[in-house]
């Protein structure tokens, strides 16, 4: 499998899911956050329909104890394939099917959960050499643009391009915070980053959030530096690292919908939102929204 478009672009993605998800107990005790169904469709789904919408070809989930299943849910079912075939339930016969049909899938084992930074320094084999996309299991994005343009971005510049997201000064502190120098549309130039400042100390708004393209020094970097804020291994830190030492970083800002479907708040937003969207329940579930808030206020 090559590792690149002929343009260069990285094909290869990894989704780091293997967290304890503590935000979201204790539905979370037994199910992966990354399963929960937002209408008819695991988060995790739409992760993986975006990577593949942007040309990604191969995933390699990262997984931990009790996260099987998000595996098994890119895997055939001819058993359930065969029975609605026979009931000649197309519909539901090509919703089953699809998940298999969005990219090669693979997945490897964190053992233990000691950060985001120690999950994608499992990558490094499977990557195999060159850049490749990381997408964060429980954030929802609306569209692949922002990863499209990234992917392009990170082709001509060969360095590290994150995507960051404009957030409230009170919110500075739940992030790694960017200062950044020249930009050219919505790319920016980033000249240093710190992992979840202070308000008072934050360089700028401009949140790092869960997409990145990282070439494949970032394997040495994450050998590199030990653990950081929370006693984690931070992939914050090993990007860090990297600046430092004169690779080219850059951000672009994310102007879309998104959402943290790692906490009940977010995730409920991404649900609403999502069912109203839809063409065949949207436009009834709209009509009840609207009369139960117009009663609730
Ligand atoms: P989070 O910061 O959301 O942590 O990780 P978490 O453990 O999943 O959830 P909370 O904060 O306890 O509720 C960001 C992403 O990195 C992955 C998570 O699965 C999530 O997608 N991650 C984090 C790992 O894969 N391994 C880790 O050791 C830590």
């Amino acid at each position: 499998m090559p590792q690149t478009t002929t343009s260069g672009r990285a094909v290869k993605a990894v989704i780091p899911a293997a967290g304890l998800a503590t935000r979201f107990l204790p539905a979370t005790k037994a199910v992966p956050k990354e399963l929960l169904p937002v209408v008819d469709r695991p988060v995790l789904q739409y992760i993986v329909e975006e990577a593949a919408a942007a040309g990604i070809t191969d995933v390699l989930l990262v997984t931990g104890r009790g996260k099987t299943a998000m595996v098994d849910h890119f895997d055939r079912r001819p058993d359930l394939e065969q029975r609605l075939a026979e009931k000649g339930d197309d519909e539901r016969l090509a919703a089953v099917k699809r998940p298999s049909e969005l990219a090669a899938i693979h997945s490897i084992r964190q053992g233990e959960a000691l950060g985001l930074g120690h999950a994608v320094s499992f990558a490094e084999s499977h990557v195999g050499g060159g850049a490749f996309a990381v997408l964060l299991g429980d954030e929802f994005m609306d569209d692949a643009t922002l990863l499209n343009e990234m992917l392009d971005l990170q082709a001509r510049t060969g360095g590290i391009v994150i995507a960051l997201l404009e957030v409230g000064k009170d919110e500075v502190s739940r992030y790694g915070i960017c200062s950044v120098s020249r930009a050219e549309g919505n790319a920016v130039e980033i000249t240093g980053m710190v992992e979840k400042p202070s308000p008072e100390d934050a360089p700028s708004n401009l949140a790092i959030i869960g997409r990145y393209i990282l070439p494949f020094e970032i394997f040495d970097a994450l050998r590199r530096i030990g653990p950081g804020s929370g006693g984690e291994i931070q992939l914050t830190d090993a990007m860090a690292l990297m600046l430092k030492e004169g690779a080219p970083v850059h951000g672009i800002v994310y102007g879309g919908v998104r959402y943290d479907t790692g906490m009940p708040l977010g995730y409920l937003q991404t649900v609403v939102e999502l069912a109203c969207q839809r063409a065949d329940i949207g436009p009834a579930f709209r009509q009840w929204l609207v009369e139960f808030v117009g009663k609730e206020l």
